[in-house]
């Protein structure tokens, strides 16, 4: 099976929505795009409450994160089209995303560690004194620096969810909050027909489908087993500080720090693997999140707490998402994103929304639109079956 060939044609499926299953960031963004390209779509969540979209800290990092290979090409490839996806979600909703080009900046003990980091070539090295300018009252501790103007930041939590929601209403998405999706039915084994959801209420029920996107996140392997994602916890935090006291996303080892426009701090994240799906916060994970604010700006460690919440990344063995046609003829995935959902959503949307309707069109003559080489060769390299079966149990590294 290749990556573009697994979907269903429109006369098979008749005006039957396409359902997309979960309801976070990356479901929304899909179901969004597919609805401005003319789709009737369906979205089934457990609880939205627990969508990675409002648990990050909404980062833009393709270099702060210091990627590599096609994860850096994708992640560089959505950072250009965020300004206009945004101004899709804008028109759409009414609302602001939150939008900030505020770049970012990667502080290191020394300028060795700085020249050595994966993405260097594309920030701009910063000594002490470019670090104190920058980010004035950053802690002793780091001795250089890397400035990534193009990086920036997202008010995912309180800002680009709801717009996003919003923008999904207005062009006629159904929503089914409190659905749990239990089971992918197939005909004859083979392409997907239905699925069987527990609604809130307790009742189960069967919808008819021929489409549909798996994008539950870190839930995403008790759907599909053979999905290789499992949950990362990350613990969080929020500081209300002065208004621009910091301008930019300071990125330190282990923790960061994101000021938003109004002087809220968001600082992230621990990354517990052996956590798996267990609720709540921890004292370890607390106190660790205010080490690294103490390290990287002292000041900060006084303003006074806002909020402290966590949740689950969906990981991979290689850290990159599970993009395009899934095991199940008729099933798309859009699931696996990690620590870099808010960058992606912009272009996981566009690529398999067009994907989809590529698919959909292709049984009724030429297409004009849709899908050009680049984005093949990009779907192609988060093919959900690119691990050997040994790569596949490997876990990931704390
Ligand atoms: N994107 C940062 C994190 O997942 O913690």
């Amino acid at each position: 099976m290749d990556g573009v060939s697994a979907g269903r044609a429109p006369s098979e499926s008749g005006t039957e929505p396409v359902l997309i299953l979960g309801g976070g960031l990356i479901g929304l963004a899909v179901a969004h795009q597919l609805a401005r390209r003319g789709e009737q779509v369906r979205v089934l969540s457990r609880r939205r409450s627990e969508a990675a979209g409002f648990v990050a800290a909404g980062m833009l990092a393709p270099h702060a994160e210091g990627l590599s290979g096609p994860l850096l090409q994708l992640g560089q490839a959505s950072l250009a089209r965020i300004p206009a996806w945004v101004e899709q979600i804008e028109t759409d909703s009414g609302l602001s995303c939150g939008l900030r080009a505020c770049g970012i900046v990667v502080p290191f003990a020394t300028a060795q560690q700085r020249d050595a980091y994966p993405t260097a070539v594309f920030g701009t090295p910063l000594t002490r004194a470019g670090l104190e300018f920058e980010i004035p009252g950053i802690g002793p501790r780091w001795q250089a620096g890397l400035l990534f103007p193009q990086d920036g930041q997202i008010d995912n939590r309180r800002q680009l969810m709801r717009a996003l929601e919003r923008a999904c209403v207005e062009r006629g998405v159904a929503f089914e909050e409190g659905a749990e999706v239990l089971e992918l039915i197939r005909h004859q084994g083979e392409a997907l027909e239905a699925v069987r959801i527990r609604r809130a209420q307790g009742d189960d029920a069967t919808i008819s489908c021929r489409r549909a996107v798996l994008a539950c996140g870190a839930w995403s392997a008790r759907l599909l087993h053979e999905l290789p994602v499992v949950p990362v916890k990350g613990q969080m935090l929020s500081l209300q500080g002065p208004r621009n006291a910091l301008k930019r996303v300071l990125f330190g080892p282990g923790t960061y720090l994101v000021p938003r426009e109004d002087g809220l701090l968001v600082v992230g994240a621990t990354s517990e693997p052996d956590a798996a799906f267990s609720k709540g916060l921890t004292p370890f994970g607390q106190q660790q999140l205010q080490a690294g604010i103490e390290a990287l700006l002292p000041e900060a460690a006084s303003w006074p707490p806002m909020e402290r919440w966590w949740g689950f990344r969906p990981g991979t063995p290689d850290e990159a998402p599970l993009l395009g046609a899934g095991p199940i003829p008729g099933l798309w995935l859009a699931t696996g994103h990690y620590r870099n959902g808010v960058l992606l959503a912009a272009i996981t949307a566009e690529l398999i929304a067009a994907l989809i309707v590529y698919v959909s069109l292709s049984g009724r003559g030429p297409i004009t639109h849709g899908l050009d080489d680049r984005d093949r060769e990009l779907l192609e390299a988060f093919r959900w079956d690119r691990f050997s079966a040994g790569a596949c149990a490997a876990s990931l590294p704390s």
